[in-house]
């Protein structure tokens, strides 16, 4: 029957079919419940799905086919209310399948069988270790059964396990486990139901022979839920922290959100490969062992606060994601950058809430301005995509967070907390929009956010400039901002933006009160006010100032903006020392240094001439200054000897470190990084000589009072201290010559946690004195001997290696790669040796020979046959090729064509490698 063959043909997805928001459409049909049959075999898995599927009474036109989405799968057989379809009344390829004249209502069965096994694309249902587990976010459920794979269909789903009793004791989904029972040859089932509606992304599974670690958690209004996080036998020592973080957040969104758990059980299950950090999956989060295995003696403090983070954002995407989900992908910010801002809040909470704020804003300015900056730049709600995948962005994530904090910021705490209530209590069970979103903040407020909804649809960074004007006899200050944005694809002309402006003038005795006729009451008087920029020109007068002030601008990075002012270098001295905002104290010293390294740059001035080693000078007077009022009295000795308190060592740490090379390289339209190295280079060389005596003095004193304090705790003080006491040991060793090895090689010997283990390590193995190479060697060799049994620590050992700078490090990236210890489908691994070595190790990965690039486009060619989203990630370095100098940038570009002109790339990887190459 050729006619109705023909009819029922089911287009191949073509790779580079773009996805519209304007096309957005109500699904034509939706489906009430969902009932899965998982019988779990390694190489045939076999799938039953039961759907109850209705006709959608809000569709706009009545669809006569229903058609469903899919991935790789294998067609069993299709029922329709219990009579088996022939063959020719459907129509079925990989990707989809069609099936013409349905019912209006009507119970579908589809049977598929899958591979999990040869699953290394880690979407859909894979293996992990010997262990079943699913990620269907955005779009791998279809790689399970075919479906309605987008997130505005919300289903009752329950799902039967079955498989090996042995070697799957456990067996997991969403929800309440409601039943359980054995079945022929050894295996067993479980039956788990999820009583609330939700997005097929949000289903999981996971089977294995998992070991469990038990707490629970009353709520506010008295339901008691069991806390369960699982991992292998091995790991059963590192789950402590990740439980703690868990019952902490819990607490903190019933008080801050008025959010409380609605299941009897949370589950946590830790999986060794995944292309992510986690996910919320209802009721099962699925987490990268990364992000939720720690102990002192294998994990540093970094690692505890990110478990600490991750904990409690997949926690907090219940209510933000879960009960109230997405419409459509373009909205994926709507979850992401609400629920980045709910953690950011929780950690500053928990921790110094400042340093968290600088490694937040740190972030954003080295790599999401960057993103902003470049071919892929995209607005916080895209306009279309090829690859959902491809948009798990900083854009989406950290901007997106961004935009959220500064609603919070001009809305104000309570008014925030009205419209979030009025958020989640308006659309509790529905899949909405960002303009949902933002319709509740400004119902609840009464705030117009026409304008400010620009944040949302204008991508790229907003420049804002800013000039002074002072008027000694009059005591009048001006400010004038004036605010721009680049174009960026398919954007040219851009709209002002809502910018909130956090700002206080600084004099000699602290802050100025502010007095100018464009101030609210509430302001008037006040030592700090918030300016509404909403205007491409405008200004400020403050009157009845003494002296000139120094203005301390976008305190606590109120607006995700580039602020250009050109402060005097003895300024920045001045809000460095005195400024009362620990983010425009840290931001000062990074314009500082970043002053310092352009002019060396350009050529004005060497970093070794007098007159920049005079500026460095004053630079170490004020860190001496802060480090001797931390010190206090420098006879102390033994338990006297304390860090004085009321200077917070993690920020003093950040104000020492200089700005990483990603941060600098956005700082130059072209850049030339032999020219960056040699100055970052040589700075910390100066700072290393002027400070010397005084960072050992603070090393051993940090040293001796860290000992004293006994056990390892995570606590934020502690870490300040590590942090301070580490950073100083970096300074330390980056000296020219006579490096105190010695000191560095007792810290790795004797160290009893992996901070400082780690910390000592990759000073030993970066520092440029020759004398330092034997300990290197030893050490390196000895931290793989100690750790070889932890998968994490060896990920750490390949990392340190893979970022070190010095210039063998290409090759010994390459023999690394061939160590037995390395796995190139496990993407930890992958992150840690390539992504460490391209993603951070830009002296090296970008030397002239170009062999750095070489080394990425092949690893993308590899990778992009058996994981394209891992594939397409790693290309992020390369999509920067047009602002680097040359010979580099035609190197770079040469990779990426060489990529391009792969046959069977998949969406991933040719939606980032042809943006990346399109003509601006
Ligand atoms: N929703 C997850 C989070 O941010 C993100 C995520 C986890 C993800 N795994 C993924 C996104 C795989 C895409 C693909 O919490
Ligand atoms: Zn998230």
């Amino acid at each position: 029957m050729a006619e109705g063959a023909n009819a029922l043909a089911v287009t191949a997805e073509d790779k580079t079919q773009v996805k519209y928001l304007k096309d957005y459409q109500v699904p034509s049909f939706l489906i009430d419940s969902t009932d899965l049959v998982f019988d779990l075999q390694s190489r045939k898995t076999r799938v039953e799905s039961r759907l109850a599927v209705r006709r959608n009474p809000d569709a706009s036109t009545q669809a006569s086919a229903l058609q469903l989405d899919g991935g790789e799968l294998v067609l069993l057989s299709v029922a329709i209310d219990g009579r088996v379809l022939d063959a020719d009344e459907y129509a079925c390829t990989a990707d989809a399948l069609r099936i013409d004249n349905v019912p209006d209502a009507f119970e579908l069965l589809v049977v598929t069988e899958i591979d999990p096994a040869k699953n290394l694309s880690l979407e859909g249902l894979y293996l992990s270790d010997g262990m079943y587990c699913t990620q269907c976010e955005a779009e791998g459920f279809r790689r399970i059964t075919y479906y309605l794979d987008r997130p505005d269909v919300m289903s009752i789903f329950s799902t039967k396990i079955i498989a090996d009793a042995q070697q799957f004791p456990v067996l997991l989904s969403n929800g309440n486990r409601i039943d359980s029972g054995d079945a022929d040859d050894g295996r067993h089932w479980v039956l788990w139901r999820d009583p609330f509606k939700k997005p097929a992304y949000l289903f999981a599974l996971v089977a294995g022979d998992l070991q469990c670690v038990e707490d629970s958690f009353t709520t506010v209004s008295g339901r008691h839920v069991d806390l369960q996080i699982f991992v292998e036998a091995k790991d059963l020592d590192k789950c402590d922290h990740a439980m703690a973080s868990l019952k902490k957040a819990m607490r903190w969104d019933e008080e801050v959100y008025g959010r409380e758990y609605d299941l009897d059980l949370f589950m946590i299950v830790a999986v060794d490969f995944f292309n992510m950090g986690a996910m919320e999956n209802k009721g099962l989060n699925i987490f990268n062992t990364s992000c939720v295995l720690a102990n002192p003696k294998t994990q540093t403090d970094m690692a505890f606060q990110r478990v600490e983070g991750v904990v409690a954002h997949e926690y907090f995407h219940n209510w933000s994601g879960n009960r109230v989900t997405c419409r459509d992908w373009f909205q994926l910010s709507l979850k992401e950058g609400f629920t980045v801002f709910r953690d950011a809040c929780f950690s500053a909470d928990m921790n110094s809430a400042t340093v968290k704020r600088v490694e937040d804003v740190s972030l954003l300015r080295s790599a999401q301005f960057a993103e902003d900056a470049g071919p892929l730049a995209h607005p916080v709600r895209p306009e279309s995509f090829i690859e959902i995948s491809n948009f798990y962005t900083l854009t989406i994530y950290e901007k997106g967070a961004e935009v959220i904090r500064m609603m919070h910021q001009l809305l104000g705490e309570q008014a925030f907390r009205a419209g979030s209530d009025l958020y989640f209590q308006r659309h509790d069970g529905q899949a909405v929009t960002c303009e949902d979103f933002v319709c509740a903040m400004e119902d609840a407020s009464g705030a117009d956010l026409a304008q400010f909804r620009r944040w949302y649809s204008q991508s790229g960074t907003p420049v804002l400039d800013v000039s002074e004007a002072w008027d000694q006899q009059a005591g009048s200050y001006q400010l004038t901002f004036t605010q721009s944005c680049p174009p960026t694809p398919g954007q040219r002309d851009k709209q002002p933006f809502v910018i909130p402006v956090a700002l206080a003038l600084v004099g000699d005795d602290g802050l100025q009160a502010l007095h100018s006729d464009k101030l609210d009451s509430e302001s008037a008087g006040s030592l700090e006010c918030v300016l509404s920029i909403n205007e491409a020109r405008q200004q400020w007068c403050f009157s009845g100032l003494a002296n000139k002030p120094v203005p301390s601008l976008l305190r606590g990075f109120s607006a995700p903006v580039r602020l250009n002012f050109d402060y005097p270098l003895s300024d920045l001295l001045v809000l460095m020392a005195s400024d009362t905002d620990g983010f425009v104290r840290w931001d000062a010293s990074q314009r500082y240094a970043l002053n310092l390294i352009r002019h060396h740059v350009s050529g004005d001035c060497s970093i070794d001439s007098d007159q920049a080693q005079q500026q460095i000078g004053q630079l170490c007077g004020v860190l001496s200054t802060l480090l001797k009022q931390g010190l206090g009295d420098e006879q102390a000795v033994g338990s006297d000897a304390r860090w004085d308190a009321d200077i917070d060592a993690a920020l003093l740490a950040e104000l020492l470190r200089l700005p990483d090379y990603a941060f600098i390289q956005d700082q130059f339209e072209r850049i030339d990084m032999a020219a960056i190295h040699q100055a970052r280079t040589g700075l910390m060389e100066a700072m290393s000589a002027q400070l010397g005596d005084l960072l050992l003095l603070v090393y051993q004193r940090l040293d001796s009072q860290l000992s004293a304090m006994g056990e390892y705790s995570p606590a934020a003080e502690d870490i300040a201290l590590r942090s301070l006491k580490n950073t100083c040991l970096a300074f330390l060793m980056a000296g020219e010559q006579e490096s105190p090895v010695a000191l560095a090689r007792q810290q790795f010997d004797s160290a009893d946690n992996m901070t400082d283990q780690s910390s000592a390590l990759s000073a030993l193995v970066n520092c440029a004195d020759s004398a330092a190479a034997p300990d290197a060697a030893q050490c390196l060799e000895q931290f793989y001997q100690q750790w070889s049994h932890e998968s994490l620590v060896v990920n750490q050992w390949l990392g340190i290696q893979a970022a070190c700078d010095n210039d063998t490090a290409l090759e010994k990236v390459k023999a690394l790669m061939q160590h037995p210890a390395y796995d190139n489908t496990n993407p930890n691994k992958v992150r840690a040796l390539i992504g460490g070595f391209c993603m951070r190790n830009a002296p090296q990965f970008h030397a002239v020979d170009g062999g750095g690039y070489q080394l990425l486009a092949d690893e993308v060619i590899r990778l992009n046959a058996l994981n394209p989203q891992l594939a397409a990630r790693m290309l992020a370095p390369l999509a920067q090729w047009r602002r680097y100098c040359a010979p580099n940038s035609g190197l770079m570009q040469s990779a990426l064509e060489r990529i391009a002109a792969q046959r069977d790339l998949s969406k991933d990887v040719f939606e980032v490698v042809n943006k990346s190459l399109a003509d601006g």
